[in-house]
Protein backbone atom coordinates (compact mmCIF):
# COMPACT_ATOMS: atom_id res chain seq x y z
CA UNK A 1 0.00 0.00 0.00
CA UNK A 2 1.42 3.42 -0.92
CA UNK A 3 1.18 6.79 0.14
CA UNK A 4 -0.62 6.37 3.67
CA UNK A 5 0.66 8.69 6.28
CA UNK A 6 1.81 7.46 9.69
CA UNK A 7 -0.21 8.41 12.73
CA UNK A 8 2.51 7.41 14.36
CA UNK A 9 3.73 10.76 14.73
CA UNK A 10 1.65 11.83 17.30
CA UNK A 11 3.13 9.01 19.54
CA UNK A 12 6.71 10.09 18.69
CA UNK A 13 6.81 13.67 20.05
CA UNK A 14 6.74 13.89 23.97
CA UNK A 15 3.78 12.52 25.87
CA UNK A 16 2.52 13.41 29.20
CA UNK A 17 0.61 16.81 28.45
CA UNK A 18 -1.50 16.66 31.73
CA UNK A 19 -0.57 13.06 32.09
CA UNK A 20 -1.84 12.04 28.81
CA UNK A 21 -0.44 8.58 27.13
CA UNK A 22 -1.57 8.11 23.90
CA UNK A 23 -1.17 4.71 22.35
CA UNK A 24 -1.55 3.98 18.76
CA UNK A 25 -3.61 0.73 18.09
CA UNK A 26 -2.55 0.30 14.19
CA UNK A 27 -0.39 2.29 12.39
CA UNK A 28 -3.36 3.14 9.92
CA UNK A 29 -5.86 4.29 12.04
CA UNK A 30 -7.06 4.12 16.51
CA UNK A 31 -4.85 4.25 19.40
CA UNK A 32 -6.05 4.30 23.40
CA UNK A 33 -5.79 7.75 25.32
CA UNK A 34 -4.53 7.14 29.03
CA UNK A 35 -4.54 9.64 31.99
CA UNK A 36 -7.91 11.56 31.31
CA UNK A 37 -10.55 11.32 33.20
CA UNK A 38 -13.63 12.49 31.28
CA UNK A 39 -16.36 12.82 33.73
CA UNK A 40 -13.92 15.85 34.85
CA UNK A 41 -14.23 19.34 33.03
CA UNK A 42 -10.74 18.97 31.07
CA UNK A 43 -8.61 22.07 30.38
CA UNK A 44 -8.68 23.51 27.17
CA UNK A 45 -4.87 21.99 27.02
CA UNK A 46 -6.10 18.36 27.40
CA UNK A 47 -9.04 18.99 24.88
CA UNK A 48 -6.77 20.45 21.96
CA UNK A 49 -4.70 16.65 22.89
CA UNK A 50 -7.70 14.44 22.18
CA UNK A 51 -8.78 17.08 19.41
CA UNK A 52 -4.90 16.54 17.92
CA UNK A 53 -5.36 12.64 18.30
CA UNK A 54 -8.60 12.31 16.44
CA UNK A 55 -7.53 13.95 13.58
CA UNK A 56 -4.44 11.84 13.43
CA UNK A 57 -5.70 8.65 14.51
CA UNK A 58 -9.95 8.98 13.51
CA UNK A 59 -10.81 6.60 16.12
CA UNK A 60 -9.55 7.01 20.00
CA UNK A 61 -10.63 4.93 22.89
CA UNK A 62 -10.62 5.93 26.34
CA UNK A 63 -11.01 2.70 29.24
CA UNK A 64 -12.63 2.74 32.79
CA UNK A 65 -15.34 6.02 32.23
CA UNK A 66 -18.18 5.61 34.06
CA UNK A 67 -20.03 8.73 31.99
CA UNK A 68 -23.05 10.57 33.63
CA UNK A 69 -25.05 11.87 30.55
CA UNK A 70 -24.39 15.59 31.63
CA UNK A 71 -20.49 14.28 31.65
CA UNK A 72 -21.13 12.58 28.40
CA UNK A 73 -22.83 15.52 26.83
CA UNK A 74 -20.78 18.00 28.50
CA UNK A 75 -17.75 16.15 26.93
CA UNK A 76 -19.12 16.08 23.45
CA UNK A 77 -19.80 20.13 23.73
CA UNK A 78 -16.40 20.89 23.55
CA UNK A 79 -15.86 19.36 20.43
CA UNK A 80 -19.30 21.16 18.94
CA UNK A 81 -22.85 21.48 18.49
CA UNK A 82 -24.83 18.33 20.07
CA UNK A 83 -26.64 16.81 16.62
CA UNK A 84 -30.13 15.50 17.15
CA UNK A 85 -30.79 12.14 15.54
CA UNK A 86 -33.05 12.55 12.91
CA UNK A 87 -33.97 8.61 12.65
CA UNK A 88 -33.96 7.32 16.50
CA UNK A 89 -35.48 9.06 19.33
CA UNK A 90 -33.31 10.37 22.24
CA UNK A 91 -33.56 8.95 25.77
CA UNK A 92 -36.09 10.64 28.46
CA UNK A 93 -34.84 13.56 29.41
CA UNK A 94 -31.66 13.91 26.95
CA UNK A 95 -33.02 14.29 22.84
CA UNK A 96 -29.06 14.34 21.83
CA UNK A 97 -28.42 10.95 23.63
CA UNK A 98 -29.45 7.95 21.99
CA UNK A 99 -29.50 4.23 24.11
CA UNK A 100 -27.71 1.84 21.93
CA UNK A 101 -28.89 -1.31 23.61
CA UNK A 102 -29.10 -4.96 22.25
CA UNK A 103 -30.44 -8.53 24.19
CA UNK A 104 -32.55 -11.20 23.42
CA UNK A 105 -35.58 -9.48 22.39
CA UNK A 106 -33.80 -6.98 20.16
CA UNK A 107 -35.64 -6.40 16.66
CA UNK A 108 -32.71 -4.03 15.21
CA UNK A 109 -28.94 -3.97 16.07
CA UNK A 110 -27.61 0.14 15.60
CA UNK A 111 -24.60 -0.48 13.13
CA UNK A 112 -24.42 -3.58 12.37
CA UNK A 113 -23.33 -2.75 9.03
CA UNK A 114 -20.45 -1.10 7.64
CA UNK A 115 -21.65 2.81 7.55
CA UNK A 116 -20.70 6.20 8.96
CA UNK A 117 -23.45 8.01 11.02
CA UNK A 118 -26.19 9.89 9.00
CA UNK A 119 -24.39 10.46 5.81
CA UNK A 120 -28.23 10.99 4.61
CA UNK A 121 -28.32 14.80 5.90
CA UNK A 122 -26.70 17.51 3.66
CA UNK A 123 -24.35 18.20 6.98
CA UNK A 124 -23.36 14.59 8.37
CA UNK A 125 -22.26 14.61 11.46
CA UNK A 126 -18.39 15.35 12.59
CA UNK A 127 -18.17 12.70 15.25
CA UNK A 128 -20.02 10.42 17.59
CA UNK A 129 -18.83 9.37 21.37
CA UNK A 130 -20.00 5.74 22.25
CA UNK A 131 -19.90 4.72 26.11
CA UNK A 132 -20.94 1.22 26.76
CA UNK A 133 -21.35 0.12 30.34
CA UNK A 134 -22.77 -3.43 29.94
CA UNK A 135 -21.04 -5.72 27.30
CA UNK A 136 -21.52 -9.36 26.83
CA UNK A 137 -18.81 -11.43 28.08
CA UNK A 138 -17.34 -12.35 24.69
CA UNK A 139 -18.39 -10.60 21.20
CA UNK A 140 -19.73 -7.62 20.52
CA UNK A 141 -16.52 -5.71 18.88
CA UNK A 142 -16.57 -2.92 16.85
CA UNK A 143 -14.52 -2.26 13.57
CA UNK A 144 -13.72 0.98 12.15
CA UNK A 145 -12.19 1.60 8.61
CA UNK A 146 -10.07 4.49 7.58
CA UNK A 147 -11.36 5.95 4.61
CA UNK A 148 -7.69 8.10 4.49
CA UNK A 149 -6.34 4.13 3.72
CA UNK A 150 -9.34 3.66 1.51
CA UNK A 151 -8.84 6.43 -0.44
CA UNK A 152 -4.73 6.69 -0.43
CA UNK A 153 -4.98 2.76 -1.66
CA UNK A 154 -6.70 3.72 -5.17
CA UNK A 155 -4.68 3.53 -8.16
CA UNK A 156 -4.29 7.16 -9.30
CA UNK A 157 -6.63 6.70 -12.49
CA UNK A 158 -9.73 5.33 -10.16
CA UNK A 159 -8.60 8.45 -7.61
CA UNK A 160 -8.95 11.09 -10.67
CA UNK A 161 -12.47 9.00 -11.97
CA UNK A 162 -14.18 8.95 -8.67
CA UNK A 163 -12.85 12.14 -7.40
CA UNK A 164 -15.39 14.00 -9.85
CA UNK A 165 -18.22 11.65 -8.83
CA UNK A 166 -20.90 12.20 -6.42
CA UNK A 167 -23.19 10.06 -4.66
CA UNK A 168 -26.77 10.15 -3.15
CA UNK A 169 -27.24 9.31 0.75
CA UNK A 170 -30.34 8.27 1.41
CA UNK A 171 -32.30 7.52 4.73
CA UNK A 172 -35.37 6.07 3.67
CA UNK A 173 -34.57 2.29 3.13
CA UNK A 174 -32.22 2.46 6.53
CA UNK A 175 -34.89 4.11 8.79
CA UNK A 176 -38.60 3.24 7.64
CA UNK A 177 -38.16 -0.49 8.47
CA UNK A 178 -37.33 0.27 11.91
CA UNK A 179 -38.69 3.15 12.44
CA UNK A 180 -43.15 2.42 12.69
CA UNK A 181 -44.17 6.09 11.99
CA UNK A 182 -45.96 6.73 8.53
CA UNK A 183 -45.61 10.87 9.22
CA UNK A 184 -42.07 10.90 9.29
CA UNK A 185 -39.70 11.15 6.05
CA UNK A 186 -36.24 10.53 5.88
CA UNK A 187 -33.78 12.88 3.98
CA UNK A 188 -31.53 12.32 1.26
CA UNK A 189 -28.53 13.95 0.09
CA UNK A 190 -25.99 13.92 -2.80
CA UNK A 191 -22.42 14.16 -1.82
CA UNK A 192 -18.91 13.81 -3.25
CA UNK A 193 -17.69 10.62 -3.76
CA UNK A 194 -14.47 11.76 -2.40
CA UNK A 195 -14.59 14.28 0.60
CA UNK A 196 -11.60 16.39 1.76
CA UNK A 197 -11.20 16.45 5.63
CA UNK A 198 -12.10 20.46 6.69
CA UNK A 199 -9.26 19.95 9.36
CA UNK A 200 -6.46 17.87 7.93
CA UNK A 201 -6.95 18.69 4.42
CA UNK A 202 -6.82 14.69 3.62
CA UNK A 203 -8.57 13.28 0.61
CA UNK A 204 -10.97 10.52 1.59
CA UNK A 205 -13.31 7.78 0.11
CA UNK A 206 -16.82 9.02 1.41
CA UNK A 207 -19.62 6.02 0.53
CA UNK A 208 -20.96 3.50 2.77
CA UNK A 209 -23.12 0.60 1.92
CA UNK A 210 -25.92 1.40 4.61
CA UNK A 211 -27.04 5.10 2.84
CA UNK A 212 -25.07 5.37 -0.38
CA UNK A 213 -27.47 4.24 -3.13
CA UNK A 214 -26.40 5.94 -6.53
CA UNK A 215 -23.91 7.37 -8.13
CA UNK A 216 -25.48 10.86 -9.60
CA UNK A 217 -23.32 11.21 -12.42
CA UNK A 218 -23.53 7.48 -13.94
CA UNK A 219 -26.00 4.71 -15.13
CA UNK A 220 -27.25 3.12 -12.63
CA UNK A 221 -25.76 -0.64 -13.98
CA UNK A 222 -22.32 1.37 -13.36
CA UNK A 223 -23.02 2.88 -10.52
CA UNK A 224 -23.85 -0.47 -9.37
CA UNK A 225 -20.98 -1.89 -10.16
CA UNK A 226 -18.66 1.47 -9.01
CA UNK A 227 -20.45 1.41 -5.79
CA UNK A 228 -19.64 -2.41 -5.50
CA UNK A 229 -16.35 -2.35 -6.23
CA UNK A 230 -15.89 0.74 -3.67
CA UNK A 231 -17.30 -0.60 -0.70
CA UNK A 232 -15.70 -4.36 -1.25
CA UNK A 233 -12.52 -1.85 -0.88
CA UNK A 234 -13.44 0.15 1.64
CA UNK A 235 -13.73 -3.41 4.29
CA UNK A 236 -9.89 -4.13 3.67
CA UNK A 237 -8.87 -5.06 7.08
CA UNK A 238 -5.74 -3.42 6.51
CA UNK A 239 -7.93 -0.60 7.14
CA UNK A 240 -9.07 -1.48 10.18
CA UNK A 241 -9.12 -1.67 13.67
CA UNK A 242 -10.55 -4.23 16.19
CA UNK A 243 -11.92 -2.72 19.56
CA UNK A 244 -12.85 -4.51 22.35
CA UNK A 245 -15.03 -3.31 24.52
CA UNK A 246 -14.77 -3.39 28.36
CA UNK A 247 -17.42 -1.94 30.52
CA UNK A 248 -17.25 2.00 30.91
CA UNK A 249 -14.91 2.10 27.50
CA UNK A 250 -15.47 5.29 24.98
CA UNK A 251 -14.70 5.50 22.07
CA UNK A 252 -14.98 8.92 19.99
CA UNK A 253 -14.76 8.77 15.89
CA UNK A 254 -14.51 11.06 13.46
CA UNK A 255 -17.52 10.44 10.86
CA UNK A 256 -15.46 12.66 8.06
CA UNK A 257 -12.65 10.28 6.83
CA UNK A 258 -13.70 6.67 8.59
CA UNK A 259 -16.80 3.98 8.62
CA UNK A 260 -17.68 1.70 11.61
CA UNK A 261 -19.39 -2.15 12.19
CA UNK A 262 -20.58 -2.96 15.41
CA UNK A 263 -20.03 -7.00 15.23
CA UNK A 264 -23.69 -8.21 16.13
CA UNK A 265 -22.05 -11.74 17.24
CA UNK A 266 -22.73 -11.93 20.87
CA UNK A 267 -26.61 -13.15 20.88
CA UNK A 268 -28.93 -13.63 23.46
CA UNK A 269 -26.51 -11.33 25.87
CA UNK A 270 -26.93 -7.89 26.63
CA UNK A 271 -24.61 -4.82 25.16
CA UNK A 272 -25.89 -1.55 26.38
CA UNK A 273 -24.88 2.02 26.18
CA UNK A 274 -25.19 5.48 24.95
CA UNK A 275 -24.03 7.97 22.00
CA UNK A 276 -23.83 11.35 21.93
CA UNK A 277 -22.95 12.87 17.94
CA UNK A 278 -21.57 15.74 17.19
CA UNK A 279 -22.70 17.85 14.18
CA UNK A 280 -20.84 18.42 11.16
CA UNK A 281 -20.30 20.41 7.91
CA UNK A 282 -21.31 20.36 4.43
CA UNK A 283 -18.88 17.91 2.62
CA UNK A 284 -16.13 19.46 0.19
CA UNK A 285 -15.09 17.39 -2.79
CA UNK A 286 -11.63 17.12 -3.80
C1 LIG B 1 -23.09 2.86 15.95
O1 LIG B 1 -23.20 2.61 14.77
O2 LIG B 1 -22.99 3.99 16.39
C2 LIG B 1 -23.03 1.70 16.95
C3 LIG B 1 -21.63 1.27 17.12
C4 LIG B 1 -21.51 0.17 18.14
O3 LIG B 1 -22.52 -0.19 18.75
O4 LIG B 1 -20.41 -0.30 18.36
Amino acid sequence: MSDVQSPLKLAERPQGIDGIKIVPSTVRIGAEIFGVDLNQMLSDAVIEVIREALMTYQVIFFRDQPLTHESHKAFGRRFGELFIHNGVAGIQGHPEIVAIHADANSKYIAGDNWHSDLTMNPQPPMGSILYLHTLPEVGGDTLWASMYAAYDALSDRMKAHVEKLTALHDGEHVYRPIINDPTKTYPCSAHPVVRVHPVTGRKALFVNPSYTTRIVELPKPESDALLAYLHQHCQDPNFQVRFRWRPHSVAFWDNRCTQHFAIYDYYPHVRSGFRVTIAGDTPIGA
